[in-house]
């Protein structure tokens, strides 16, 4: 877990070697406690350099430790010593020094760090803080307003931007452990008094109160209800306030706070869940680790959309040729324009030049004889994307992989248009595609794992976190959206408005409520949806009775604010209104309660006070019933999964873990209790039965999010 040797003759090397990232389990620590003691002992050693095996310094604590008790030397005593011992101690960094890596590069003497090296305090990412004196010696180093901007965000940092800051005494390009020894031989004969970072008086700007205070504020509104940002401005404020040795107590005290919350439980989950989505496996025994995914150079993507000009900017970005294809000439120019604008603002951000000799664009499919991939991302009508798969099949050659960008429809029925099923798959981005993390790599029946090898990894290429789910309508991000979103409409019809079902989302942790969600996303998407599927428009049969379509309650609101030609921000006009069209900034419109007023009393609806918990429970346990829906019909295929799309595609607060472990921390008992209680109230709206897997694993006394799995076995997959 550490290996020790004595190089140069004087000094002590010790290599951390705990693949893959050298975290500080309770052996590392084991062994660096006895590392240093036989260094700081043998009176051969002058010097010390700690490094890590692999280029890899640490990745700090070992976070699969944290659910067990605390076994080994804990962190802070043994740092304490490394700091305070007699003999310079240099850090050497190669590629991470993260978290209690980090801390543990803070309390060396000296730290080198290679020129590719990041270093960070990701702490409160995963729900804690930098709690082996990393709150109370990074302000003594780098002063208040720098520490906490690293620390209540958790950024990386570059090795450049940690020298500019202070925080490492050299930069190189060679091998950061022979300069580090070469610096640790030099060092020998100077005091360490003022390199003991703990020692260090504060640097405290003037208005300090002030400052914590704005941060305090910032850091609220950006949370949104987080805990651990918090209490991180509250430890750097006892840095600032207090000696060392008190200072690092009100750090184990706040870390107390933090350390068995749920939020950090969720924040946990997150960081393994994100990790395990990648790994995807088909009935078939194919699975990430045994399928090659073929190699892609040339790309061609077509419709230049909002869609399609998102993914031809995240294509290019990693190197990708990209051929770029539209159906006319004025719409080719305008596409063009925005890509080229896009990566052009991307190279004066980086201070690079735009990779533009990349690009190629086209009216022609002629054109795309010899890409290694096309996506499709022309209007979603079924008919249209089948002639252009049919197309398609004519004009590449026949190793081509024939992708959708499909936000629901069938892509099975896709690859039966096709004269290779089997290299059809649906790469299904979210929008701003250039922006959004989430790829849903939607598998059909047909596809092979050596084609949906291909998609995860090109989508991990392209930055994307790609989740493999299988053909359904929807998939599984839009499949789950439709529940939620109708129990906020019939929430709307019961009594509440826009305004309040938005709050009480927001002050769950929603980025946004589902109303102005849906004015940004544009109202007029769903409205051609629900025209397709026969729920609304001309053709509906007048005899339906006004509120029920298909059997079911249904809201009809959505469509009245369409028919107005409220489209949402496009149009200044949606469930709120804006400035103009275009606007960001929502405001309530008097004409929205208005219809609503009207409506209920046509209804004779009576309206009743609605409390933000109904409004919660109502559109969240909807959302987790459909995933538990989703589990049983093997469109995804565990839960990690499911919560890893709303966390990275629908804005789901990562404090609580997504969809799926949200329902796992609030009890399964109590879901299953209240989704009957809302059903027997709603009859006629079947997502709120809930689902059998629900039910079993309330049989089986609810077991933890990760054992779910177990449960579902027997079922079929889909993927
Ligand atoms: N503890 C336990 N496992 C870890 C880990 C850690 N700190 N960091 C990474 N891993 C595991 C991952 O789960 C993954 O496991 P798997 O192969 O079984 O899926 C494996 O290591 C490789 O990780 P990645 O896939 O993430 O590899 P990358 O090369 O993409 O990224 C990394 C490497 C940047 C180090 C990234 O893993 C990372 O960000 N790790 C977490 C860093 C972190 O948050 N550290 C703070 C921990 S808390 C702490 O230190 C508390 C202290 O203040 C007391
Ligand atoms: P869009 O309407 O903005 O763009 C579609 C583009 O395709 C238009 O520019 C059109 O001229 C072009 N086009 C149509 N037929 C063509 C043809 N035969 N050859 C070349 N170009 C052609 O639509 P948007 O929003 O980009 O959607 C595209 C696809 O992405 C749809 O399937 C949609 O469901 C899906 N999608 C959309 C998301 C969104 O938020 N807009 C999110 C995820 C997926």
């Amino acid at each position: 877990m550490a290996r020790y040797e004595l190089v140069k003759r004087s000094v002590a090397l010790i290599t951390l070697t705990n693949p893959p990232v050298n975290a500080l389990s309770s052996a590392v620590r084991h062994a660096i406690a006895k590392s240093m003691e036989h260094a700081l002992n043998d009176p051969k050693v002058t010097a010390v350099v700690i490094y890590g095996e692999n280029g890899r310094f640490c990745g700090g604590a070992d976070i699969r430790e944290f659910a067990g008790p605390l076994r080994g030397p804990p962190l802070v005593p043994l740092l304490d010593a490394i700091e305070a011992g007699e003999k310079p101690v240099v850090a050497a960094i190669e590629g991470v020094a993260l978290g209690g890596g980090f801390e543990l590069a803070l309390v060396c003497h000296y730290r080198i760090a290679h020129f590719k090296a990041r270093l960070g305090l990701p702490e409160v990412t995963l729900g804690i803080l930098p709690a082996a004196g990393g709150t109370q010696r990074l302000p003594r180093l780098i002063g208040i307003p720098a520490a906490l901007e690293l620390i209540t965000t958790g950024r990386h940092i570059s090795a450049q931007e940690a020298l500019k800051l202070g925080i490492v005494d050299q930069v190189t390009e060679q091998n950061a452990c022979e300069v580090a020894v070469e610096f640790a031989l030099r060092a020998v004969a100077k005091p360490l008094s003022s390199r003991r970072v703990s020692t260090l008086t504060t640097p405290c700007p003037p208005d300090l109160d002030a400052l914590l205070e704005a941060v305090t504020m910032q850091v609220k509104k950006k949370a949104r209800g987080a805990m651990a940002p918090l209490a991180c401005v509250q430890a750097v404020r006892a840095a600032a306030t207090m000696p060392y040795s008190k200072g690092i107590k009100r750090e184990s005290e706040l870390m107390a706070t933090l350390f068995n919350s749920g939020q950090a439980r969720a924040l946990q989950y997150c960081f393994f869940a994100q990790r395990t989505a990648g790994k995807w496996t088909l009935p078939s025994g194919a699975q990430w680790n045994n399928s090659k995914p073929r190699e892609i150079r040339r790309a061609a993507v077509i419709g230049l959309g909002t869609m399609g000009r998102g993914i031809v900017v995240s294509l290019a970005r990693v190197g990708i040729s990209v051929i770029a294809v539209e159906s006319e000439k004025k719409l080719l120019e305008t596409g063009k324009q925005m890509v080229i604008g896009m990566l052009e603002r991307d190279a004066k951000r980086q201070g690079v030049s735009a990779s533009l000799n990349l690009l190629k664009f086209t009216l022609s499919l002629q054109d795309l004889k010899d890409v290694d991939i096309v996506i499709e991302a022309v209007f979603e009508d079924m008919a249209l994307k089948k002639h252009v798969f049919q197309e398609l099949s004519k004009v590449c050659r026949p190793a081509t992989l024939l992708c959708s960008n499909t936000s629901g429809l069938d892509v099975d029925a896709l690859a039966g248009v096709t004269d290779r099923p089997h290299l059809v798959v649906g790469m299904h981005f979210f929008s701003p595609a250039h922006v959004m993390k989430l790829l849903e790599v939607v598998c059909g029946p047909r596809s092979s794992s050596e084609t949906i090898a291909t998609a995860m990894s090109l989508g991990k290429r392209m930055g994307k976190v790609s989740v493999a789910v299988g053909n359904c309508p929807g998939f599984v991000g839009n499949r789950m959206l439709k529940p939620y979103l109708d129990q906020a409409t019939f929430l709307l019809e019961e009594g509440a408005t826009p305004e309040q079902i938005d709050k009480a989302l927001e002050d769950f942790g929603f980025a946004m409520g589902v109303f102005r969600m849906s004015d940004l996303a544009g109202l007029d998407v769903g409205w051609r949806v629900r025209k397709e599927s026969g729920l609304t428009g001309p053709d509906i049969d007048p005899k339906n009775p006004p509120r029920r379509r298909q059997g079911h309650r249904y809201c009809p609101i959505p469509d009245m604010v369409c028919e107005q030609g409220r489209f949402g921000q496009k149009t200044g006009r949606g469930w709120y209104m804006y400035d103009s069209p275009g606007g960001t900034n929502a405001k309530s419109d008097p004409l929205i309660q208005n219809l609503l007023e009207m409506y209920r009393s046509r209804y004779g609806i009576q309206p009743r006070n609605i409390s933000d918990q109904e409004i919660i429970e109502r559109c969240l346990f909807a959302l987790a019933n459909e995933g538990f829906r989703i589990l049983e019909d093997g469109i995804a295929a565990r839960p990690e999964d499911i919560d890893v799309i709303y966390l990275f595609g629908y804005g789901f607060p990562r404090h609580r873990g997504g969809p799926m472990f949200y329902a796992s921390m609030v009890g399964l008992e109590r879901v299953l209790e209240r989704l009957e209680h809302y059903h027997q109230a709603h009859p006629d709206v079947p997502h709120l039965e809930p689902s059998p897997l629900l039910k079993k694993l309330v049989a089986c006394g609810s077991p933890p999010v990760q054992n779910w799995r177990e449960h579902i076995k027997t079922m079929h997959s889909h993927l």
